[in-house]
């Protein structure tokens, strides 16, 4: 080896050594930016049983990162069939930016992955808030398969989740992907200690009357001993409800009066302010969100409410003489 064959090794050397030094300082500050400062708000008020496992501790962990102070929260599954259709949650999230004051809820917004997949989609899209729910597989083994085993799956997994999420004494609101959110619904939401606020497909008008349609796209619970009861008998009707949505199951709950049994409160919550393509809100100037409810296919959905949204967009809701037609969702009935 040469003298300077030597001199270039030392100079390799400390480029080596600087580049390494260089890592293991990018590392450590990456790690301490990272969004997961979860462990500085460890949960001090409850202490796991040693069978309790440990995606239990996890989920205390996201309720807590984003929940707001009086431990409300929203909370979406994210849902491998609208993720296929590529852009039911890009627009969900747009909705938030766009929306008036909608902005800063998606810092309470927790997005809920039943699968590994729709997980790291939701860590791509670098959301403060993916939680991946494994939930109780064994429980749902036994099931007998009508539909599509994916889909039995997740709405089943969606109750489990949700009925754990009141255990845990966190109010939420329920909304699905195919949602657009134009306003701030709290406002709307407050009401006099409801215990459960429902949207429907068609109102007919008196928010105590039972006989209105309830959706399971959207709407608020509060937690406490009624409503975790009402999630635990529903859960428990999984068995029972072969080939019905979980929707289906939660009307005809309603219908045998588990309501009134459980003592609970519940208010139907208008189309005026929690609009649908099956009854548009009669005024623009007062909607919160905008479900795509009465429409076959995820694509339909898409399409229709990204209408909806650049429409809302170009107008802000106020010069708007009247909403897009869902001429896609229409079609959608036709075609097979
Ligand atoms: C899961 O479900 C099974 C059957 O219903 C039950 O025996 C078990 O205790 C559950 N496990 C957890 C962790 O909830
Ligand atoms: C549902 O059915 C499975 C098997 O068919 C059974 O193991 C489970 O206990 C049942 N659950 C309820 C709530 O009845
Ligand atoms: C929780 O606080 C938010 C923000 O102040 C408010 O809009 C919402 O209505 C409250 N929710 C409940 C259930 O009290
Ligand atoms: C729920 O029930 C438990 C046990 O019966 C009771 O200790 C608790 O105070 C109840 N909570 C509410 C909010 O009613």
């Amino acid at each position: 080896m040469s003298a300077i064959d030597l001199k270039f090794c030392t100079v390799n050397r400390i480029t080596l050594l600087a580049t390494i030094t260089l890592l293991v300082f990018a590392a450590t500050l990456a790690c301490l930016w990272a969004p997961i400062n979860i462990t500085l708000f460890p949960s001090f008020n409850s202490f796991p049983s040693p069978q309790e496992t440990s995606f239990q501790d996890d989920l205390e962990v996201a309720l807590k990162g984003a929940a707001m102070r009086n431990k409300t929260l929203i909370i979406s599954i994210l849902n491998k069939a609208y993720m296929e259709e590529n852009g039911m949650l890009d627009l969900f999230l747009r909705s938030f930016r766009e929306g008036d004051g909608t902005d800063f809820l998606t810092r309470h917004l927790l997005l809920v992955a039943v699968d590994e997949e729709a997980f790291q989609h939701c860590r791509r899209l670098k959301h403060p808030h993916c939680f991946r729910f494994v939930g109780n597989e064994t429980d749902l083994s036994g099931e007998v398969v009508y539909m599509s085993v994916g889909f039995i799956d997740m709405m089943w997994k969606r109750t489990q989740f949700l009925g754990e999420v009141l255990r845990r004494g966190y109010n939420f609101i329920f909304t699905d992907m195919d949602v657009v959110w134009l306003r701030n619904p709290f406002a709307k939401l407050q009401g006099n200690g409801e215990d459960m606020l429902l949207s429907c497909d068609k109102y007919n008008g008196r928010a105590d009357d039972e006989s209105n349609s309830l959706n399971t796209g959207f709407y608020f619970v509060a937690a406490n001993n009624k409503t975790v009861a009402l999630f635990d008998e529903w859960y428990a009707a999984r068995n029972k409800s072969r080939g019905m949505k979980e929707q289906d199951v939660l009307s005809s709950l309603k219908n045998g009066g588990i309501f009134k049994r459980l003592g609970m409160r519940v208010r139907f919550l208008d189309t005026l302010y929690f609009s649908g393509f099956c009854e548009d809100s009669r005024d623009l100037r007062q909607v919160s969100t905008v479900h795509a409810n009465c429409c076959r296919t995820a694509k339909a959905k898409l399409a229709d409410l990204r209408a909806v949204l650049e429409t809302w967009k170009a107008f802000h809701g106020y010069k708007m003489s009247g909403w897009p037609k869902h001429r896609v969702c229409s079609a959608s009935w036709k075609t097979s």
